[in-house]
């Protein structure tokens, strides 16, 4: 680009507000700023706008019953089915051939459903499931990339009542067994293979190994054949079914869709926490499918007639509710991508993006530092104008990122909003309304209208703008999670012991962010207070991390901290102690690396494997982790008065420097 596109980025570095421009508001879903005043006056009732986006069988009684605090519930005595809502009713209204799925695969075929193929494919595979033995209620594991199958056979499940469990196919075969063992999850459906950066990956390879260590029967198992003559020869077992052939023996049949009561499970996503046991976040019908409907309208804007892409997997909460669930409930064209953004070049996104005209885009924070890097003849080269609005999610984006993003994607016409929210949230909380407020870089926004999110200190009461504290929400919302799976008692204490007063029946859900609100009400994240690390925008327990490592033979000790990244956000700094009679090598360096693959997945890898003969402790015995995390960012160190062995401090700090 010419020498202005230097005067321009100056003139953006000092800017800290932006407007949508009138344009985007006049055509926008919501625009009125008296939304925030009429949520407020009318809680709960508000809600009743999000439950009347979804097609019912019977009318709910009540929006919200919180009798018995924290285990609310809403839209009591309502039945409905999602998939229903997501798929056949917009068939019904005359929409069945206005594309739902815009797929495309690394290599570049592609592959496009209408509302009427998606009806078709989800009832013979729901006939499928059937037949296999899936009744009401029982769990479906999902163990899947990013192929059609995978929202498919998420609506198939809802459309019999079945929660689906979707573990990301990134995750090992550890991975897998956990959670369909925690899930006594008797059912799974996974893929032979997909494409990563050209090549084949083996995932059927994994599956089977994570199948082995279900310690529960599994009455069936069903293969997606992705790779056909590239895949790796793996034969079918006993109970093992090929997807085609299973629907091919459904052929065009139909399975009426299953009424489910509102507080019906839709799902289960299992996520990090401070433990090392995953916790399996229970999502349910008509309270998530309200809310992921309302904040894709009132949030990502969308209109039916839009092309729609977030470029998230769906094995994270992001796609769960803003590529399948929210969009699909809209009638909205949504795209899904197999691959890498940097294959087979480092504008496939922008390719894709000109190629299907996609009006509203929505990525991480870490995709858009790795766009940056890369520089911006990428997006440069392609006609972008399609794009109406911009969104982020799931870290802190700086504000240079934002700009970046802002004019180097958005041509300085597209608003961006930048979203707060959690697996446990269940959808959108923190952001800015892109047709109502002013952007501040940095900044995620305001709560969104009826959510009654506060910043507090330790002890519950409100701080002053600019102070740092904890966010909480201190009422509850239709897409807020109900329990952890089978472990009500888990949840409580998750989420809801820090800053609730039971006694006064006061529940106040505690997401373990700390963060900052300014005088306008506008909150900045500041990132976890637990011990959970954010990898690229995905949620990592640094104890299952350090569980993983304290397995590999050899292994005495281990504590893992997160370091600053330019790419990733943060990275995994390891530090690790070996037993008597082990030394420090290469080979034990990748003995780790594996050992946390083998756990968790390559996500997990350490950036760096510090060996040390202790690690800093207090004098009662706690390691301390803010000294490593220190150490990692290479900053100067605070306070080491408390520590047993400050010794130690020097040594470790010349290897994470020397490395
Ligand atoms: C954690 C939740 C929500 C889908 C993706 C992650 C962090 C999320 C933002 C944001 C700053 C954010 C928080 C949160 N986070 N969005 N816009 N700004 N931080 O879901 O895996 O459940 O992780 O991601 O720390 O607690 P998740």
């Amino acid at each position: 680009m010419s020498d202005g596109d230097g005067e321009l980025e100056a003139r953006l570095v000092e800017q800290e507000e932006f407007e949508p421009s009138d344009e985007f508001v006049e055509q926008a879903n919501v625009s009125d700023p008296d939304i925030y005043e009429e949520f407020e006056e009318n809680w709960p009732q508000c809600w009743e706008r999000a439950a009347d986006m979804l097609d019912w069988y019977d009318d709910y009684d009540t929006v919200l019953d919180d009798s018995d605090g924290p285990f609310y519930e809403w839209f009591q005595g309502g039945t409905l089915n999602a998939s229903y809502n997501c798929v056949d009713r917009h068939v019904e209204e005359g929409n069945g051939d206005r594309t739902a799925i815009n797929w495309e695969g690394e290599h570049g075929e592609t592959r496009t459903y209408t509302y009427e193929d998606l009806q078709r494919e989800v009832n013979e595979f729901a006939a499928a499931l059937r037949d296999l033995g899936v009744e009401e209620d029982d769990v479906v594991t999902l163990y899947m990339p990013m192929v059609p199958e995978l929202p498919i056979a998420m609506l198939a499940c809802a459309r019999i009542g079945a929660p689906h469990s979707v573990v990301f196919a990134g995750f090992s075969a550890d991975a897998l067994a956990t959670r369909m063992n925690s899930a006594d999850s008797r059912f799974l459906v996974t893929c032979d293979g997909y494409y990563r950066r050209g090549d084949a990956l083996d995932h059927m390879e994994k599956a089977n190994e994570g199948l082995g260590g279900v310690d529960h029967g599994v009455d069936a198992t069903v293969v997606v054949d992705r790779l056909g003559e590239d895949g790796f020869g793996h034969d079918l077992k006993g109970n093992q079914h090929d997807w085609d052939e299973l629907t091919d023996e459904h052929e065009g049949e139909e399975v009426d869709p299953v009424e489910r009561d509102a507080e019906d499970m839709l799902f289960l996503m299992y996520t990090s926490g401070t433990t090392g046991e995953p916790k399996g976040v229970k999502h349910t019908t008509a309270g998530y499918l309200a809310y992921t409907s309302w904040t894709s309208h009132s949030v990502l804007d969308l209109k039916p007639e839009d092309t729609y892409w977030c470029s998230a997997d769906i094995g994270w909460i992001t796609g769960h509710s803003y590529i399948v669930y929210g969009p699909l409930a809209l009638g909205t064209t949504t795209v899904m991508y197999e691959g890498t953004p940097d294959f087979p070049e480092r504008d496939r996104l922008w390719e894709m993006v000109e190629e299907y005209s996609v009006d509203v885009f929505y990525t991480a924070p870490t995709a858009i530092r790795a766009f940056m890097k890369w520089g911006s003849q990428f997006p440069d080269d392609h006609d972008l104008s399609s794009l109406r609005l911009l969104g982020t999610v799931g870290e802190p984006i700086n504000p240079r990122a934002w700009k970046w993003y802002y004019q180097h994607i958005g041509d300085e016409e597209c608003p961006i909003v930048d979203t707060w929210w959690q697996t446990e949230t269940g959808g959108m909380m923190v952001t800015t309304l892109p047709g109502v407020g002013t952007m501040k870089p940095g900044s995620a926004g305001p709560p969104l209208p009826g959510i009654d999110a506060r910043i507090v200190d330790t002890e519950g009461e409100e701080v002053e703008p600019g102070r740092a504290g904890y966010l909480t929400v201190n009422k509850p919302w239709p897409g807020m999670l109900r329990t952890l799976y089978d472990n009500d008692d888990r949840f409580v204490s998750e989420y809801w012991q820090e800053y609730s007063n039971p006694d006064a029946d006061e529940w106040v859900y505690f997401p373990e962010d700390g963060a900052k609100i300014d005088e306008d009400g506008y909150i900045t994240i500041l990132g976890r207070v637990d011990d959970v690390l954010n990898v690229s925008g995905h949620r990592l327990g640094t104890m299952e991390i350090e569980s993983a490592i304290v397995g590999v033979e050899g292994v005495a000790e281990a504590a893992v901290v997160g370091g600053d990244h330019e790419v990733k956000g943060e990275a995994v700094y390891a530090y690790v102690i070996l037993e008597d009679g082990y030394e420090e090598s290469e080979e034990m360096r990748e003995r780790i690396t594996e050992g946390v693959e083998d756990a968790i997945g390559p996500i997990a890898r350490p950036e760096q494997v510090v060996f040390t003969p202790e690690l800093p402790k207090t004098r009662s015995g706690k390691i301390m982790r803010r000294l490593l995390e220190e150490i990692a960012n290479e900053e100067e160190l605070g306070d080491t008065t408390t520590l047993r062995n400050p010794e130690i401090v020097k040594d470790i700090q010349t290897k994470v420097g020397g490395n």
